[in-house]
């Protein structure tokens, strides 16, 4: 790496992140069943109709997995809790050997030196509650909050933070409107109504565990990089609008009590009726926040209905996944989000990585080169005075990459997924050896 610890301010952080449906194992400790189960069996959702049945089976294997965290001389371990492990109905009973599970956990990376750093909740609904129409049923806010009470009231007392929900942007526009994930709706008033209810269920849980005494709590947002396809205002105000639903319309919605004037263009007539009274709940203050970034999108208009606009594929080059490497997207997302809607809030990088068709003992070079791009612009903008207090990888180890299966492979440590080994890549080495600590 071309980067140490000490070139960042004392108290910097560095952590890696995972996500509970994505490495677990959910077929296994008494999980109930949830969308992303079905979705997968539904034909033409996933890759080979891959699921999260035993992933990395982190269920079974978590110390070996915290000890590799530790071992990179990480600081923070970025995890989520499973809803249909603690609650498989989403509601009532809880499964006692999902609360001992996370218990274990949290106590786990504690005993490691690790920060728990909890998101309540990344993509796997209950089934139960994908029933009663899930993030389009305004009561999820309400069930959401018994979760968060449930789980927090066993391990909250442990955990170093907390943020709600992963990327309400994916929760909300990418499953409801493209359905690219589950429950791989296409319908612009559940998506409207989504993408309210979502932040709804975010303050609720923040009051929640404000209720509890906890602290350190955060929202998690997911940004991409909106530039015009071409010089065309056409294209332009089609980039707007891109900029308005992706990036602004979360952040407005907590840190503003407001949403995006080119958001509501097209999702005011689908919002549930008092949507604005809800501002009060969304708006509960927060310490601070995360930003998950990979990538910008080139955008032009088309002649169908609102957004009205078409991604365009762009020059730059790309990572497995086919996005575009692009560095001065994170620079510019931790400058605007200081700037416009979060002041002196620490601001953290809880997502940034790279899918590469690395094997082990293959040069893991484009990881090690995409992290030192980003993490160049993360030491940019701190010297520009912008709060940044972390910077978070995606992801620890190779995992099912949602709609993409088992392909690709976002790991500092490489995963087998048959004989379930683990293989540290270049880029853990590097990683670990940037961040020694000197004392
Ligand atoms: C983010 C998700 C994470 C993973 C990465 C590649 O949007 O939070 O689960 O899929 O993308």
């Amino acid at each position: 790496m071309n980067f140490t610890r000490d070139d960042f301010p004392k108290g910097f952080l560095f952590g890696a992140a995972t996500s509970s449906y994505q490495i677990e194992g959910h077929a296994q400790g008494g999980a109930g069943p949830t969308h992303w189960d079905t979705f997968a069996a539904t034909p033409g959702n996933v890759v080979r109709a891959e699921n999260g049945a035993l992933a990395c089976d982190h269920y079974h294997r978590y110390e070996g997995d915290l000890d590799l965290v530790r071992d990179a001389n990480l600081d923070v371990y970025r995890f989520s809790t499973s809803w249909a492990r603690v609650l498989p109905e989403g509601r009532g009973g809880p499964n006692p050997e999902g609360l001992d599970f996370y218990d274990r956990l949290v106590d786990a990376m504690l005993e490691r030196g690790l920060k728990p750093a909890a998101t309540l909740y990344h993509w796997e609904l209950p089934s139960a509650l994908a029933d009663l129409g899930g993030w389009r049923n305004r009561d999820i806010a309400g069930w959401f909050g018994d979760f968060t009470e449930v789980i927090m009231r066993r391990i909250g007392d442990r955990i170093w933070s907390a943020a709600p929900i992963n990327e309400p942007w994916c929760v909300s526009w990418l499953s409801h409107f493209l359905g690219h994930h589950a429950p791989g709706l296409r319908d612009i008033r559940g998506t409207a109504r989504a993408m309210h209810h979502v932040l709804l269920a975010h303050g609720t849980a923040i009051q929640v565990m404000r209720g509890l005494g906890m602290g350190n709590l955060g929202a998690v947002c997911n940004f991409e990089y909106a530039q015009a396809a071409d010089d065309s205002a056409e294209s332009r105000a089609a980039a707007a609008r891109y900029d308005a639903y992706y990036n602004r319309f979360f952040l407005s919605g907590i840190f503003q009590g407001r949403y995006p004037a080119e958001a509501l263009e097209g999702l005011e007539p689908h919002l549930p009726s008092g949507w604005q009274d809800d501002f009060a709940t969304i708006t509960a203050p927060v310490d601070w926040c995360g930003l998950n970034y990979y990538t910008r999108k080139l955008i032009a208009a088309g002649d169908w209905p609102w957004p009205a606009l078409r991604e365009v594929e762009g020059p730059l080059p790309k990572t497995e996944m086919g996005w575009e490497v692009y560095p001065d997207g994170l620079a510019h997302f931790l400058t605007t989000t200081a700037r416009e809607f979060t002041g002196a809030l620490p601001l953290y990088v809880t997502e940034n990585g790279m899918a590469g068709a690395d094997r082990p003992g293959q040069p893991d070079q484009p990881r090690i080169d995409y992290i030192n791009a980003h993490v160049d612009k993360v030491r940019q903008v701190i010297a520009d005075g912008v709060p940044v207090r972390g910077y978070f990888l995606w992801s620890l180890m190779d995992n099912y990459e949602w709609a993409l299966g088992y392909e690709k492979r976002f790991g500092l440590v490489h995963v087998d997924f048959d004989s379930l080994q683990r293989t540290p890549k270049a880029s853990y080495d590097a990683l670990k050896l940037a961040l020694t600590r000197s004392c």
